[in-house]
């Protein structure tokens, strides 16, 4: 069945802003000479990163997504009388975008700029969402969302409204966290508002499973992370050579997710060798849990104040909408 053609559909046009191109091999070779080694979170959204996390978000321990999304349908209304009408949705690390169709529901933003560092993902899931909304502006923009980034001017007058859900800000070193907050501020300017999801400081086996799923999942995911980097950045990993580890750190207040080398072996990048000694942990990703005084303290110090908070049923998520001051 021909479907009527979509306009705006077709006019979707990708800001690239090279998000990894430049510095990636270099980064890469220094997180490799340090110790202990270390890979940014960021290198695990390549295409089938990024659809290995879309199958963590559906596992049964990973609770996160499920109750973000409980609480986005609930106070979906709640969220729309706030922020008004005339408004541009930001979306910060847009994935498959699921969340974001809750909130396109029940907010009817004029405009949505989908923020992502995957660009075939992103891509995809725009046409999908412009497809499925036909009155929406969608100005995808591929982007490094840790670092600066510009907006289209055609979102110029529109009443900024950033979206970052997932609790993603948990990726962030607690300075970092502060440094991006200020980011979002700028981005969304005086008049702007933060729609940020949460993960709360909870019991140690909850936290743990939902990072060790008895699937392997999440093992798997860890893992792509070296396909990726051999893929893209030249570097010659033995994924099967390494194994998933992840621990909820209690001092911290973080998941801290390795790659353990299983043997002594060596990885090689632009000619630089990188040895592994049999058990080494090579670090790949921080997820820090929040409670609500934290964060609040964290969102007052970087130009926000707290407007409405909510939490799901089984209080293990919350999804803060923050002001700007
Ligand atoms: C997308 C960063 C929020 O930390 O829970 C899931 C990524 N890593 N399972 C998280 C992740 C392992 C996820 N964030």
């Amino acid at each position: 069945m021909a479907r009527s053609s979509n306009r705006l559909a077709d006019e979707i046009e990708l800001h690239d802003q090279k998000p990894l191109l430049a510095d990636a091999q270099l980064e890469i070779k220094r997180g490799l000479r340090t110790d202990p080694k270390k890979l940014s979170p960021k290198f695990f959204y390549d295409q089938r990163g990024s659809n290995l996390f879309e199958a963590i978000t559906e596992l049964p321990e990973y609770y996160l997504t499920r109750a973000e999304l409980s609480i986005l349908h609930t106070h979906g209304t709640a969220i729309a009388d706030a922020i008004g009408s005339s408004v541009c949705l930001i979306e910060y690390g847009s994935g498959s975008s699921t969340k974001i169709r809750v909130l396109l529901e029940s907010c009817r933003p004029r405009a949505y700029v989908p923020v992502d560092i995957s660009s075939e993902y992103l891509l995809h899931s725009s046409h999908r969402i412009a497809d499925d909304y036909p009155w929406l502006h969608v100005y995808p923009t591929c982007a490094d969302y840790s670092t600066p980034f510009g907006l289209p001017s055609s979102v110029d007058g529109l009443t900024r409204v950033a979206f970052f859900p997932g609790s993603s800000l948990g990726n962030f070193e607690p300075a970092d966290a502060a440094m991006f907050m200020e980011g979002v501020r700028d981005v969304v300017g005086n008049e702007g508002w933060f729609l940020i999801g949460v993960d709360t400081k909870k019991s140690e086996s909850v936290l743990n499973r939902a990072y060790n799923d008895s699937g392997g999942v999440t093992a798997e995911f860890n893992r792509n992370m070296l396909r990726h980097l051999n893929e893209r950045f030249g570097t010659d990993f033995d994924a099967r050579a390494f194994e998933h580890f992840a621990r909820y750190n209690p001092s911290k207040g973080r998941i801290e997710m390795y790659l353990v080398s299983k043997c002594e072996q060596d990885v090689r990048l632009e000619g630089e060798t990188f040895r592994f000694a049999p058990g080494e942990r090579m670090h790949t990703e921080n997820s820090y849990k929040y409670s609500l005084d934290e964060f609040v303290a964290l969102a007052d110090a970087t130009g926000f104040r707290q407007h409405l908070t909510w939490f799901d049923a089984d209080h293990q998520f919350m999804e803060l909408l923050l002001k700007a001051t």
